[in-house]
């Protein structure tokens, strides 16, 4: 009935209206709520920027107060959902860990399930925040065969996971400072990027009106696909590999300009952005920071900045304005605090939970929200008759 438009992928299909973020690709600006990024990266804090996405605006230090204490005393899990993580293999990939993780809480929290109950919602967000952190926490420990630790709410969020990602019950951790400053950045830069493929994956499920918990849990799968939040993985193992061929950029570059099947310049391209990533920007500058500071001298850093440098005067990537994008650097830093490349995707969903939420809050409170269901061209066979199975 009626006309449909054909956009395959969406790229001129606005889905929505939003108040939450907004981006300008070809001049490379990025703002939360109407703050630029590189202002909250400079001054913000992770929590703080959580705050802004959801509610709007900057909370003042006793609405931030009161936030941080209301999370902190969500962040244990049930004892039956820590059980739940012996059901996988023990080298299962932590994406899918995970989502399945985050649908079990619905399972938990069946007071969660009608997306109108407003302090429910609130409830929910507020478990989110505080609970998915042990979940990917314990997702890691689950891989290395470590005992989980309990929550210490005495720390910060950031710092709490890492005290559950990397500490052992039998000796006191050390929370580095450097280290803990370094993650609460990259999540600041993670917490939003409008209507992405898990963002809209959260605003479609939850168009259904399925829950909080059923729609951050599909999001999270959306975000484990290479072409997306699967990127920060790829990335590293492209320059292993790169590495391990003896380090011959150009040519990678030139099987990636021979559209060789499945060779990307991973880290590199969006959608939106034709101009250099504000995030990748900010983040390059990190990676150099935090390496220097950590001491760490990683062959894999001067292999990427020969990749940029090589892409960047190359006219393939000139003319189809490629630039690096928030993926290409994360990457680095992600492996130089510890963290193994299968797990760089979780760091990815930790940040951006918070965008999520906010999304689907919006979505819901919106009165133009409809159930999504996109429309399509057919071009399948015209009526036939069935045939019984001895004629076929
Ligand atoms: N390497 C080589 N060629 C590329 C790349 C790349 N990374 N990205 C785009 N192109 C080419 C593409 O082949 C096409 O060329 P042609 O016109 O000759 O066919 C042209 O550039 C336009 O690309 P597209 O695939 O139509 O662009 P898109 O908007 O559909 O895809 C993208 C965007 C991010 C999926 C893509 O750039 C890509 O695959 N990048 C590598 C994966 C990656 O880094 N993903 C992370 C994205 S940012 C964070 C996030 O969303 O999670």
């Amino acid at each position: 009935t009626g006309y449909i438009t054909y956009d395959p992928g969406f790229v001129n299909t606005g889905s929505t209206s939003s108040a939450i973020t907004y981006i300008d690709g070809d001049a490379g600006i990025l703002r939360y709520r109407g703050y630029p990024i590189e202002q909250l990266a400079e001054h913000s804090s992770f929590i703080e920027v959580s705050y802004l996405l959801i509610y709007g605006e900057l909370p003042t230090a006793t609405q931030l107060e009161e936030f941080t204490q209301k999370i902190n005393r969500h962040t244990l899990l049930h004892e039956d959902l820590k059980r739940f993580f012996d059901g996988f293999p023990r080298d299962a990939h932590p994406m899918p860990v995970l989502s399945s993780a985050v649908s079990a809480l619905s399972t938990f929290y069946q007071d969660s399930l009608n997306p109108f109950d407003e302090p429910n919602v609130e409830l929910s967000t507020v478990r989110l925040l505080a609970k998915v952190p042990t979940l990917a926490a314990y997702a890691y420990k689950k891989s290395i065969g470590q005992p989980f630790l309990y929550p210490d709410n005495s720390l910060g969020l950031v710092e709490n996971f890492l005290r559950m990602t990397f500490g052992l019950p039998a000796e006191p951790y050390e929370i580095d400072p450097e280290v803990a400053k370094a993650l609460d950045l990259l999540f600041i830069l993670h917490a939003d990027h409008e209507q992405n493929c898990s963002t809209s994956t959260v605003r479609l499920v939850g168009s259904s009106e399925a829950n909080l918990f059923a729609s951050i849990s599909a999001g999270i799968m959306a975000l484990f696909g290479p072409l997306h939040g699967g990127a920060n993985s790829a990335v590293l193992e492209m320059l292993d590999g790169i590495k391990a061929s003896g380090g011959n950029v150009s040519e990678f570059v030139n099987r990636v300009k021979n559209k060789e099947k499945g060779v990307r310049l991973m880290g590199f391209g969006h959608r939106v952005y034709k101009n250099y990533d504000p995030r990748a920007k900010i983040i390059k500058a990190t990676a150099d920071r935090i390496l220097n500071k950590l001491g760490v001298n990683d062959e894999l850093l001067d292999i990427a900045k020969t990749l940029e440098e090589t892409a960047l005067s190359d006219d393939y990537f000139v003319e189809r304005k490629l630039y690096p994008n928030v993926d290409f650097y994360t990457g680095l830093i992600y492996r130089a605090l510890g963290f193994p490349t299968k797990y760089f995707t979780v760091l990815f969903a930790l940040g951006r939970l918070p965008g999520w939420i906010a999304h689907w809050r919006e979505m819901i409170n919106d009165p133009a929200t409809k159930i999504g269901r996109p429309r399509q061209i057919y071009t399948g066979e015209k009526q036939r008759d069935y045939s019984p199975i001895s004629e076929r």
